[in-house]
């Protein structure tokens, strides 16, 4: 078992009758970050949660809240998140028209910050911003849904790692998007140290869940397969 790797289930696979519930179950089964995805129909063809949601299920886990928004208009939306009991924001380059402002308005509420690229968007766009963010998100699917295929866009999340290393960096990476026990080894080998898994932890019922997130911590580069 890799210590070394973190796992953010996504709620979004969650059961949302029953979302407080889910939360505690994650929490309980090992999640080291809990991963929350709001869309707004706009940026994303999905809407998902607002704040409020996030206030009703921060007294279910004391687990970092990992909250990625895939939305228009970021900045109208940071205080309301940071308010809720978000500790890492993230938000999407593509979105950002001035990024740097959305990260100091992260930084201004104590939160962390992500920057998430979609896959057609270059790593380069973020090397200026790099000096003021806590975490890279990289997608590995085009976001706005869970249950997708991995995009093996394992070369840009090397250049990533790189970029971090030759700066010295201390910045986290996470890879969202088609994690499985199959593909996680990938992603990890490439340089990721945080994944984010809907599908891989709550399609096999409340159950598996320990197991599932167990088996995406001990995965082996030897099983692994791009697309499974
Ligand atoms: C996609 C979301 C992901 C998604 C991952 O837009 O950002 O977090 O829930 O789901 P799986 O693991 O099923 O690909
Ligand atoms: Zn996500």
């Amino acid at each position: 078992m890799r210590d070394d790797v973190l796992i953010a289930p996504s709620i979004l696979s969650a059961d949302f009758s029953k979302l407080g519930a889910e939360v505690e179950a994650i929490d309980k089964a090992g999640a080291d970050f809990i991963h929350i995805d709001v869309m707004d129909g706009h940026f994303v063809p999905n809407i998902t949660i607002g704040a409020g949601v996030v206030t009703s299920i921060r007294k279910n886990s004391n687990k970092i809240f990992d909250v990625h928004l895939m939305i228009e208009n970021t900045d109208n939306f940071v205080e309301d998140f940071a308010k809720a009991g978000a500790d890492i924001i993230t938000f999407h380059i593509e979105s950002a028209i001035h990024a740097h402002r959305t990260a100091e308005l992260i930084k201004s509420f104590d939160k962390k910050v992500g920057v998430a690229l979609n896959p057609s968007t270059s790593e380069k766009e973020i090397e200026y911003i790099l000096p003021y963010i806590d975490m890279v998100v990289i997608m590995t699917v085009n976001p706005g849904f869970g249950g997708q295929k991995f995009i093996p866009l394992l070369d840009k999340i090397h250049n990533v790692k790189k970029m971090i290393d030759d700066l010295e960096f201390n910045i986290d990476i996470q890879v969202d998007g088609g994690i499985t026990s199959k593909t996680a080894p990938l992603a990890i080998d490439a340089g990721a140290n945080i994944l984010v898994a809907g599908t891989a932890v709550f399609a096999g019922g409340k159950e598996n869940y320990s197991k599932a997130i167990a088996n995406l911590k001990s995965s082996s580069f030897k099983d692994a397969v791009v697309n499974s």
